[in-house]
């Protein structure tokens, strides 16, 4: 039906006739002569319609917005002062002697020339995706896995596919679950990742597995995640942590090169310990200059109870942020609204300090705790936080968990509001983080439950568990966690010993996971793998600042899908089949 697209109709074939498919961007109605911006997926192109032809003409006056035409025209060039540089196509226009309506069109229910609620976008998401924007990234996104599976199929990784309908993945989610009708009261379980089956196909033989693959998780959601999301999912046998570190870095570098062309050099490492003290997060983003200074020291003898507490305190932790050049742009109700941020945290306050005048001792610092604060611990904190006249120093005071994770959000915040974030790329890896964090008296696996400690027999790590790293590492990209993996436990009774420890008893080790620990008898190699969130490294790349901008037809905040009306009811046969019966709202 088209010979060219419209984005693609160049000087090159002024003189030819062409034929063209796609839609009415703009009309604009001259009175003898129509112009119509005609639109595809490759971009826009000027049709001209005039009284030489009054038929077409005719027909080109019924046309209106997104009205999906074909068009045979002959492409000319434009008169010099009618060339319009903003458009790709701008130094042609094709003269319209053919004009076809395909299909007419209502008027849209979202306007393109406007922001449009979020709602209403993704209830009329394949207008929405009409946007050149929208085509762009999910163009973008087919780039990306083009690549991506280029790269690893170059390096001898081999594509295979993992069930949906299976059993539950432990990833820290909730499951979403289909109910069988051929085993009525069970449920399969989507998977929240292919972890199990990926470690199966390296007792298989495989050595180097690949896939982008769907992952369900039911969880919050936040802009950098969905329920439904993409992992390009990596496997490999023989191979160390250092070594699946530099295969998936080495894939990272070459995507950003060759889409982007963008270097981003070797990415340092970072332990976990070390992230979290300096930046409060285990996912630091190392645009922001700001950092965590401890202070405990300085501060344990002070008269202040809410400092000289959590410095004497082992689980305490006393910290500042030093933030440059911040104490004339800080009003007092600033300060105050950073007071209220930091209280989601658990913050109880935010004390602060004020360096006006360096050099003019304790008379330059401005402070409502200055009265606790003796000079030479002022003086000390100073020098620590390298501190300058017209800086600010925020104080966090508590136990260590709410301390970190207040400055660690406090440091964003400031870094935004106050345009400190710079524009570059910062990759890490983080590193050796803790085997298990303890929440609520219990144990959790930080990463997954099959990630391998670092060094240790199952002796040792039933010993001192809480002390165990593990032999895991994230990717991050400016702040967002890009992907994690680990090496994996390969040894029955290290798998065992771990269950143990996170008090899964020997029955349900055995009812859930007996065909791992089963596997695991015979000759597992040592493997190694990791994952990245395919949605969340297209957002950075593409600069969208959520990854439903980078997803065809994502969920809403609230798991649903506005356009299906997902989730919706079953209708009572089918839930009579399931063996499935509903409880009312009130018993639930
Ligand atoms: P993990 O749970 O860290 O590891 O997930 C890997 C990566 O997937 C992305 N991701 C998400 N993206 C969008 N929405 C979500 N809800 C979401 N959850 C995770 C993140 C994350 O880094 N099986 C292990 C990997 C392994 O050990 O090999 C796993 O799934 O970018
Ligand atoms: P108060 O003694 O409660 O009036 O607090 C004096 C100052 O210390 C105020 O600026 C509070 O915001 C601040 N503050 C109180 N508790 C903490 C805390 N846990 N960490 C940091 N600052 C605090």
């Amino acid at each position: 039906m088209r010979s060219v697209f419209c984005g693609q109709v160049n000087e090159s074939h002024i003189g030819e006739e062409i034929t063209l498919c796609g839609w009415v961007n703009r009309r604009r109605d001259l009175g003898a002569v129509i112009f119509v911006d005609m639109r595809d997926r490759e971009g826009l192109v000027q049709v001209v319609f005039d009284p030489d032809l009054p038929q077409v003409l005719d027909v080109a006056n019924t046309l209106r917005n997104e009205f999906c035409i074909q068009v045979k025209g002959k492409v000319r060039a434009r008169p010099e002062s009618q060339v319009n540089k903003d458009m790709a196509t701008g130094a042609v226009e094709v003269l319209g002697l053919e004009l076809n309506i395909l299909n007419k069109s209502a008027p849209l229910p979202i306007d393109f020339n406007q922001e449009n609620s979020e709602e209403n976008r993704l209830k009329y998401r394949y207008l929405d995706l009409r946007r050149p924007e929208m085509t762009e990234r999910l163009r973008f996104r087919a780039k990306v896995t083009a690549a991506v599976r280029k790269s690893l199929e170059n390096q001898g990784f081999m594509d295979i596919e993992t069930p949906i309908l299976t059993a539950a993945t432990p990833e820290g989610a909730r499951d979403y679950l289909v109910p069988s009708r051929t085993h009525k009261g069970s449920f399969f379980a989507l998977p929240q990742s292919p972890q199990l089956f990926k470690q199966l196909l390296m007792m298989s033989g495989m050595e180097r597995y690949y896939q982008i693959v769907k992952c369900f998780r039911d969880e919050d959601l936040r802009a950098d995640r969905q329920p439904e999301f993409t992992q390009i999912d990596i496997e490999t046998s023989f191979m160390t942590a250092e070594q699946v570190q530099d295969v998936t870095e080495t894939m990272i570098r070459e995507l950003f090169q060759e889409l982007l062309n963008v270097d981003l050099g070797k990415f340092p490492h970072m332990s976990y310990h070390e992230a979290m003290t300096r930046f409060g997060s285990d996912k630091p983003d190392l645009r922001n200059p700001l950092e965590i200074v401890d202070v405990a020291d300085i501060l344990k003898d002070v008269e202040f109870k809410v400092f000289n507490g959590p410095a004497n305190d082992p689980k305490g932790r006393v910290a500042v942020i030093c933030v440059p050049g911040a104490a004339d742009k800080l009003s007092r109700k600033n300060i105050d609204e950073y007071g209220k941020f930091v209280g989601i945290y658990g913050a109880k306050g935010l004390a602060w300090l004020k360096v006006n005048d360096i050099d003019a001792g304790m008379d330059g610092i401005q402070s409502p705790i200055l009265k606790f604060l003796p000079e030479a611990a002022v003086s000390e904190l100073l020098t620590r936080t390298n501190a300058s006249s017209g800086d600010i120093i925020f104080f966090g005071a508590d136990n260590y968990t709410v301390v970190t994770e207040a400055l660690g959000a406090l440091r964003l915040k400031l870094g935004e509001d106050l345009g400190m974030v710079s524009d570059e790329w910062k990759p890490l890896w983080v590193v050796d983080f803790p085997m298990f964090e303890e929440v609520d008296g219990h144990l959790h696996a930080l990463h997954h439950p099959f990630t391998a400690p670092t060094n240790m027999s199952a002796e040792q790590l039933r010993a001192n568990p809480t002390t165990a790293l593990s032999n895991a590492y994230d990717m991050v990209l400016n702040g967002v966690e890009l992907g994690g993996g680990s090496v994996r436990i390969h040894d029955q009774e290290m798998q065992a010993t771990v269950f143990n420890i996170l008090g899964i008893s020997d029955d349900e080790a055995k009812e859930k996971f007996g065909f791992l620990l089963e596997a695991l008898r015979y000759g597992t190699p040592p493997h190694a793998g990791l994952a990245f969130g395919l949605d969340r490294l297209v957002m950075l790349m593409t600069g969208a600042t959520s990854i439903r901008d980078v997803m065809a037809f994502p969920k809403t905040t609230t798991a649903a899908c506005p356009l299906t009306n997902a989730p919706g009811q079953a209708n009572p046969e089918q839930l009579v089949e399931l063996g499935i019966a509903k409880i009312s709202k009130d018993s639930e």
